[in-house]
């Protein structure tokens, strides 16, 4: 199909309903669909949206455009979950229907407001010359998960900005509403993030930018979360165009986060305690959304795909995925990201891995499936190279470069690995280590999704991969002996 933009837009009741159950058929047929994280279930799925827990259940929204693998007239999907790794899907929840979302359900937050959760996204709406209005609006959800629109948007693009004006984070702090906006400044074409208040949810007061980097970011911020974790502030935020010297990434757009000692929203001030740092090590990750439960506990989800980049999936209709939910915590002065403890419950029988490698390449195992996880320890000074997806010629595979010794480190090289995409940034990604620590990885495999935890998630690689058929074992080498401590289990689906 040609992706006009008449066809991008078309109205969803203009579609016919036989094209989505194909389409729909074909998703779920596809041998790169996860069985464990969340996935569309056709077309193209991007950004969660309303991370909360309400009425006793965790819900998550995504961005959907449901009729194929690019991106055209948004939509939030619905899900809910009572451990935040099996979910449920409910379908559409808020669709563009009004003159203020004409041409989008943008991204946005959820906050719990008495018995309701309110949620508040983007309105992208676009004139006949294509001149773009962003709103910023509201919906109810009741108890029975039935949805409100309100009549009129929370917030109009201010002066100040240019139409990119986006990502609503709507927080409630002191007995006061805050909104965080991802912004573009109408004068410099500079990234921000723009504060604004409000007593009753309805009146909203310009608070401008917020204040918390000395120097310019790039040319907008998308998708701004300020999340606190056990108290401190932490800033997650998507700097599009940020010059590398600032901080060091590879991927089209990173995605960062802050670590603040003080955040003022009234005065619109946060005070980093850290430098700017990549939230993920890996590939894929974007647009994340975190969030403090009535647990007390932090959690994290992504993106796992990049906004303008082709995929292979696209060839089947869909694309992309979410990363499993992480639990967040500081420890001394750094974000770890963790595993929520509900996804051990999807482990099967262990399969113990402890030896010593031969002289060559030691199989570890051959066959273990294709939603599996794997954990790895070795003692420190070791180097050596750990394959997943590694096929009988050990000609292909995804490539684990790892170091505990005086440079520590470990560097994923994907170039080998299955379908070839997204090239132009780069086939691999390093995490810098530190030197002469023991070093323990945490793998989760799900079809075509990679996530890499070292050392209890203080550092997180995330990545898409295409395996082919014959890319299924997993394999360690080292110049060298190397040993090697742990298990492997295969993973229930519950998808
Ligand atoms: C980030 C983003 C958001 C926007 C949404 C539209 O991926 O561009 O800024 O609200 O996607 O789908």
């Amino acid at each position: 199909m040609e992706w006009t933009r008449s066809k991008r837009y078309l109205p969803y009741n203009k579609w016919d309903a036989e094209y989505l159950l194909k389409l729909q058929a074909q998703t779920a047929a596809s041998a790169y669909r996860p069985s464990y994280h969340i996935a569309p279930t056709s077309g193209l799925l991007n950004d969660p949206n309303g991370f909360s827990f309400f009425n006793g259940q965790w819900h998550l929204f995504y961005q959907s455009f449901p009729f194929g693998p690019v991106h055209g007239l948004k939509s939030w999907v619905h899900l809910v979950s009572t451990d935040l790794v099996h979910w449920q899907n409910l379908g559409t929840a808020l669709k563009p229907s009004t003159q203020f979302d004409s041409h989008g359900v943008y991204s946005g937050s959820a906050s719990v407001i008495g018995d309701k959760l309110f949620l508040m996204y983007t309105g992208n709406v676009r004139d006949s010359d294509w001149i773009r209005s962003p709103y910023q609006n509201g919906a109810w959800l009741n108890q029975n998960n039935q949805l409100t629109k309100l009549e009129k948007p929370l917030i109009t693009q201010p002066q100040h900005t240019t139409d990119h004006f986006r990502d609503p984070q709507l927080l409630q702090k002191d007995d006061k509403y805050y909104a965080l906006i991802g912004a573009q400044d109408a004068a410099t074409q500079s990234g921000q993030i723009a504060v604004f208040s409000s007593t009753n949810l309805h009146d909203w007061k310009d608070l401008g930018y917020l204040n918390f980097a000395q120097k310019s970011l790039g040319y907008m911020i998308e998708c701004p979360n300020l999340v606190f974790v056990a108290q401190q502030p932490v800033l997650i935020f998507c700097p599009q165009g940020l010059d590398p010297e600032i901080a060091a990434y590879q991927n089209i757009y990173p995605n960062m986060y802050l670590i603040g000692s003080n955040c003022n929203l009234e005065k619109g001030e946060f005070t980093p305690a850290a430098p700017l740092s990549q939230l993920d090590y890996g590939f894929d990750v974007y647009a994340s959304q975190a969030f403090t439960a009535p647990d007390g506990q932090s959690y994290l989800i992504s993106w796992l795909g990049l906004p303008e980049i082709e995929y292979p999936t696209d060839s089947e209709n869909w694309a992309h995925c979410l990363t499993q939910v992480k639990q967040l915590s500081l420890e001394n002065g750094q974000l770890y990201q963790q595993p929520v403890p509900a996804i051990r419950a999807l482990r099967q029988q262990p399969q113990p891995l402890t030896g010593r490698t031969a002289a060559s390449e030691t199989i570890l195992t051959s066959a273990p499936g294709k939603h599996y996880e794997l954990e790895l320890t070795f003692s420190a000074d070791q180097t050596g190279t750990l394959y997943l997806f590694r096929d009988i010629q050990k000609k292909h595979g995804l490539k684990i470069d790892f170091s505990s010794g005086e440079n520590a480190s470990l560097t994923v090289d994907r170039s080998q690995a299955g379908l070839a995409f997204a090239q132009k940034y780069g086939t691999t990604r390093r995490v810098p280590l530190e030197a002469h620590q023991k070093l323990v990885l945490d793998v989760f495999v799900d079809y075509s999704v990679c996530e890499i935890f070292i050392n209890n998630g203080q550092r997180v690689l995330s990545m898409r991969v295409f395996p082919t058929k014959d890319e299924t074992a997993i394999t360690l080498a080292g110049q060298a002996q190397i040993t090697y401590n742990g298990s492997w289990w295969n993973l229930t689906k519950t998808n």
